[in-house]
């Protein structure tokens, strides 16, 4: 027997290697403490054990963890699809293999909301949008051609810019109809840039969580029509990340995956920069974090975080900001506090707990690594050091989903939002690459 949902991510072929690093704390919940480090903690079907490492056997080592995974798991294979590479049944017409969802003729796309879930995605979705839209005229509304050109983007780089605003306008008009009448409309926005390079590096990051906020739901939505309208203006999305990211000269996609983040990522993330909006738009439901501040962040726009020659645009640089190993400092706020469209959101956390770890989203892990010396607002961490299907391949590399939770629990890609009844404070972008 085999659990095809788990091989299928990879999860056979990666814990049986060289990964003795990786960490499992068993401690919280009253679960059994095991000490000794390459325990097979569940004897799979196939006779392949899943090795873990506890974070117990030594703390101050653990450089990044899987995390506690609950009781009766791996759970009892569901699947009975044999994977053979053999058809099964008949093709329902030639050249089509069986099986699909709305795969068939009788099957109409209704391009439109079936739920809740899908109506305020999208229209969060529309929020990240219309703030794109907003942004890149806005910074060619500010800047001069002489401040572009001093940051040694040209007229060609500009009209680039403006051709993905006009992007823009070619999304929120598609999740607009999508949505219907009461979509939301554009707000206003406040930026955090001063100058043409801030301006680049702050719409590279705030197209990685419009990117991974898409990606945390897409898989999810119950109108499958819908969603394929929304991943191919993602596609798009994601080329643009990748365009502002060599506009500040960094390696334009230093990672094998890009990683997916819940909805209230990346609504915790949008909402400061929204400054007010239209009387009469509806409020979304998603969960606005404390903020939590990385204190020793590298900045993208200097050469190495220590010194301030800054690398020009280009295809692409070789070049590493921060390393495994490096300590990461925090300093969050607590909830209750005011934030986004006419200041009307609150902070809020659902867990009381104070928090212990330090969660990293990104490629296809949500990893752990311990915090130290945690105050009332403080705590600071280590990057962890492990790598994804090869040694070639760091998990935090480019920029860096980084939360703080209460706990370590075990997720994977299409679980990862059972993380925020855990969040205490953020994510922020830790800027790795
Ligand atoms: C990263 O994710 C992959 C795919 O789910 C998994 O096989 C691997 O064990 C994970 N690695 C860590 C360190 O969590
Ligand atoms: C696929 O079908 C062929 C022909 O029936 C058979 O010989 C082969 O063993 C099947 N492959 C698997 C993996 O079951
Ligand atoms: C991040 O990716 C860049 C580009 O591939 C690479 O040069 C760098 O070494 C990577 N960082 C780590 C920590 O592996
Ligand atoms: C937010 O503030 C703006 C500007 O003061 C105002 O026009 C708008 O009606 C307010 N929106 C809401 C939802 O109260
Ligand atoms: C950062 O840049 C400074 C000045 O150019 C250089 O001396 C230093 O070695 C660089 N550090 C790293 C980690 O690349
Ligand atoms: C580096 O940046 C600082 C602060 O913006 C500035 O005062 C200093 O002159 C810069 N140094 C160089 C060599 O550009
Ligand atoms: C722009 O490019 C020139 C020539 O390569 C270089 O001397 C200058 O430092 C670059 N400016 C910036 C802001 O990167
Ligand atoms: C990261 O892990 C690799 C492989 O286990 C090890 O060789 C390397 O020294 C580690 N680096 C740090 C900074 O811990
Ligand atoms: C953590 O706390 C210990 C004990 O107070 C202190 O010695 C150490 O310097 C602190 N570490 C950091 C990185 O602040
Ligand atoms: C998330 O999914 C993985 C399977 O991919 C499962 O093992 C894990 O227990 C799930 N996490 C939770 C908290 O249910």
């Amino acid at each position: 027997m085999k659990l095809p949902y788990l091989s299928a991510l990879g999860l056979f072929a990666l814990t049986v290697s060289a990964h003795s690093e990786y960490v499992v704390a068993f401690s919280a919940g009253g679960e059994s403490t095991i000490t000794a480090s390459n325990i097979p903690l569940n004897s799979v079907a196939d006779g392949i054990p899943q090795y873990a490492t506890t974070t117990e056997s030594d703390p101050e080592k653990a450089t990044g963890s899987p995390g506690r995974i609950p009781k009766g798991n791996p759970p009892e294979p569901v699947n009975v699809y044999p994977n053979t590479g053999n058809l099964t049944r008949p093709e329902p017409m030639p050249y089509m293999p069986a099986g699909g969802i709305n795969t068939s003729p009788d099957d109409i796309p209704v391009y439109q909301a079936f739920s809740d879930f899908d109506w305020q995605s999208l229209s969060l979705a529309l929020h990240q949008e219309w703030i794109e839209l907003d942004l890149f005229q806005e910074g060619l509304r500010r800047f001069t051609v002489e401040e572009f050109e001093a940051a040694n983007l040209t007229a060609d780089d500009r009209s680039l810019i403006e051709f993905m605003a006009q992007q823009e306008v070619g999304h929120a008009t598609m999740i607009t109809n999508i949505l219907g009448p009461n979509a939301p409309r554009q707000c206003e926005y406040q930026y955090p840039f001063q100058t043409v390079s801030e301006f680049i590096d702050f719409c590279q990051k705030l197209t990685r969580w419009g990117e991974s906020g898409v990606y945390g739901f897409l898989p999810h939505l119950d109108s499958r029509a819908a969603a394929q309208l929304l991943l191919q203006s993602i596609t798009t999305e994601a080329r643009q990340q990748m365009i502002f990211r060599q506009f500040e000269g960094l390696f334009p996609m230093p990672v094998w995956f890009e990683v997916g983040v819940p909805q209230s990522f990346a609504w915790t993330l949008l909402a400061p920069y929204i400054k007010s909006c239209p009387a009469g738009n509806p409020r979304l439901p998603w969960q606005n974090f404390p903020t939590l501040h990385i204190l020793n962040n590298y900045n993208a726009i200097q050469a190495n975080g220590s010194a301030n020659a800054s690398y020009p645009p280009a295809i692409t640089h070789n070049r590493q900001l921060s390393h495994p190993g490096d300590e990461v400092h925090f300093f969050f706020e607590p909830p209750g506090q005011a934030v986004g469209p006419n200041m009307s959101y609150v902070t809020s956390t659902i867990t009381e707990e104070s928090p212990k770890w330090a969660a990293w989203f990104n490629q296809l892990n949500i990893t752990y690594t311990p915090l130290y010396n945690v105050s009332e607002n403080e705590a600071y961490t280590r990057q962890p050091n492990l790598t994804l299907y090869s040694e070639l391949n760091q998990i935090v590399n480019g920029t860096v989903f980084v939360a703080l939770t209460d706990t370590d629990l075990y997720l994977t890609p299409h679980n990862v939002s059972l993380v925020l009844p855990h969040v205490v404070a953020g994510p922020n972008l830790w800027q790795a690459g």
